[in-house]
């Protein structure tokens, strides 16, 4: 069975006492938790402070973007090395923020996946549809041709050890996420694309959901048979509705 993962998107949020107070708050609420990995994924800046109050609690440290170059003269970047010393372990890449104003592409990201994979860090792929693509029937297109160009340079095997976010660009920060139903349909579309390359690891991997997840809509969306967790924005930000869809999570998975 796929155990799910719940990981918090900080995005550019936060400050040293919100990172204090959230995470003593999650540590807290979410002590008892079982069946359900959970992360955050703070700003680069602030994740030594985040995985030193983290401590020996089971909510792991993520980031929200990685380099391709282990050193040298890339002023601003941060690499898979530095990740690893801090304590990291889920890194996203491909998000479409970073695709949209960094203009990332899907070769840059695959790269990203390669170097994750090689430092034994875990890739969190963001893939996902724009409004108009959805509108234009072309969700499954998008998403498999963001997931061949990883398969190409790689192969089905990088995904062994690698998450998928499916994230419809037009739930993100919306409030509209997809409804369980779309979000199901896309996700089965996703593993059945993978299974072309590899059915066991397409059985295997988390594909998680992203866009306007929140303590209302959770249980629906986790009951679906593909969706195993969530990347969560906005409602990573408040100790209370993250535990209750982390929760939500464990619990529509054990059943
Ligand atoms: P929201 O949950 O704020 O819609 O953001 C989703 C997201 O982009 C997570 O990576």
């Amino acid at each position: 069975m796929r155990h799910p993962l719940v990981m918090g998107n900080w995005k550019l949020n936060g400050n040293k006492r919100m990172v204090n107070d959230l995470i003593s708050a999650l540590r807290n609420k979410l002590s008892n938790v079982v069946g359900c990995n959970i992360a955050i994924a703070p700003p680069v800046i602030y994740l030594d402070l985040a995985k030193y109050h983290l401590g020996n609690s089971r909510i792991a440290l993520g980031a929200q973007n990685v380099d391709i170059h282990i050193s040298g003269a890339y002023t601003g970047e941060v690499s898979t090395q530095m990740l690893k010393d801090i304590g990291a372990k889920y890194i996203i890449i491909g998000h479409s923020e970073r695709r949209a104003y960094h203009k990332e592409s899907n070769e840059l990201i695959a790269e990203k996946f390669a170097v994750l994979k090689e430092a034994e860090l875990i890739p969190v792929l963001c893939i996902g549809e724009s409004k108009a693509e959805n509108e234009a029937g072309k969700t499954e297109a998008v998403c498999a041709h963001q997931i061949d160009v990883v398969l190409n340079k790689l192969d089905a095997k990088a995904f062994e050890s690698a998450l998928i976010a499916y994230e419809p660009i037009w739930a993100i920060g919306t409030g509209k996420a997809a409804t369980p139903v779309q979000a199901q349909a896309v996700h089965k579309f996703i593993r059945s694309h993978i299974a072309k390359y590899d059915a066991a690891i397409a059985e295997r991997v988390i594909i998680q959901y992203g866009g306007s997840v929140n303590a209302d809509n959770a249980v629906e969306l986790f009951t679906q048979p593909d969706i195993d967790g969530a990347l969560v924005g906005g409602a990573s930000l408040n100790a209370d509705t993250f535990s209750v869809i982390v929760k939500a999570a464990a619990e529509a998975k054990q059943t």
